[in-house]
């Protein structure tokens, strides 16, 4: 598969951040770490990816806008186009050792998200799509799972944090959707979630809760890769509502009346 040029530019980015974040996790017990607030962590491996992240992308690209966890927004010369970074999405598996975070890079163009990348660096996957160009694992072409049968899909979703106004929603939603399919997992990486979705690997996802840099990349691959992708607040915009949620065409509707309370 051959990328754009903003396309490789991600892809160089997301490699040397993955690399300083693999170095990090092999001495993640001598990081250090501050919280923003209740299970909300942060590291220095955090903040040392997404300053990679803004030198290789602002460097290659100097009038684009940012939105980055670690360093906020940034208007660029060019307000049509900004890069939405999450430098380490999946913090709290990373500090734990747990082998189960990404770097996400996404680029919107006049409200839309045109490009993506989930760069898993601890197992070497690279997520990555770009509209209208599909959606690929390294150099697999990337699809939805096609299971039909509610009963035989399994399900991700991020569950809050302690004393998030979101818990109780998300705790129903579960309580509706176990019994009646093959199971839900709760790996801690929304980028990580999606491309899975993307991969066929879940059957869907869905989400209270998160924020722009959470998604950003990882819609555009879903959608790439054939699945549909919503707001769990029916028509709202994805970013605003804070939800999301997604999955193969077929399983969709009744996943989506489920999580919905829709009866
Ligand atoms: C978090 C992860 C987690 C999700 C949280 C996010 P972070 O991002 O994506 O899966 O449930 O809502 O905040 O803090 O690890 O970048
Ligand atoms: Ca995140
Ligand atoms: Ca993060």
């Amino acid at each position: 598969m051959i990328g754009s040029a903003n396309l490789n530019i991600m892809i160089k980015a997301a490699r040397k951040a993955g690399r300083s974040l693999v170095k990090d996790f092999r001495e993640v017990e001598n990081l250090q770490v501050s919280t923003k607030g209740a299970g909300d962590f942060v590291s220095k491996a955090d903040i040392a990816a997404e300053t990679i992240l803004k030198e290789e992308l602002r460097e290659a690209r100097p009038t684009y806008g940012w939105l980055g966890e670690e360093t906020g927004e940034a208007e660029g010369e060019d307000p049509t186009r900004r890069w939405i970074v999450d430098p380490l999405d999946g913090t709290t598996n990373f500090l734990h050792g747990l082998p189960h975070w990404a770097v996400s890079i996404a680029l919107e163009h006049k409200g839309q998200i045109v490009a993506g990348v989930v760069f898993d660096a601890a197992k070497d996957e690279m997520f990555f799509a770009e509209k209208g160009a599909g959606a690929w694992m390294n150099d697999q072409r990337l699809r939805v799972s096609g299971r039909i049968r509610m009963i035989e899909s399994i399900y991700a979703t991020g569950v809050p944090f302690a004393n998030s106004p979101h818990l109780p929603a998300s705790l129903k939603d579960m309580a509706r959707l176990m019994p009646v399919c093959a199971g839900v997992r709760r790996w801690g990486a929304a980028a990580l979630d999606l491309a899975y979705v993307a991969a066929g690997r879940y059957d869907g996802y869905w989400e209270r809760g998160l924020s722009p840099w959470d998604m950003a990349a990882g819609l555009v691959i879903v959608r790439e890769a054939g699945g549909l992708v919503e707001s769990i607040t029916p028509e709202a915009d994805i970013f605003e509502s804070k939800s999301v949620i997604c999955g193969n065409s077929n399983l969709f509707p009744n996943f989506a009346k489920i999580i919905r309370n829709e009866g």
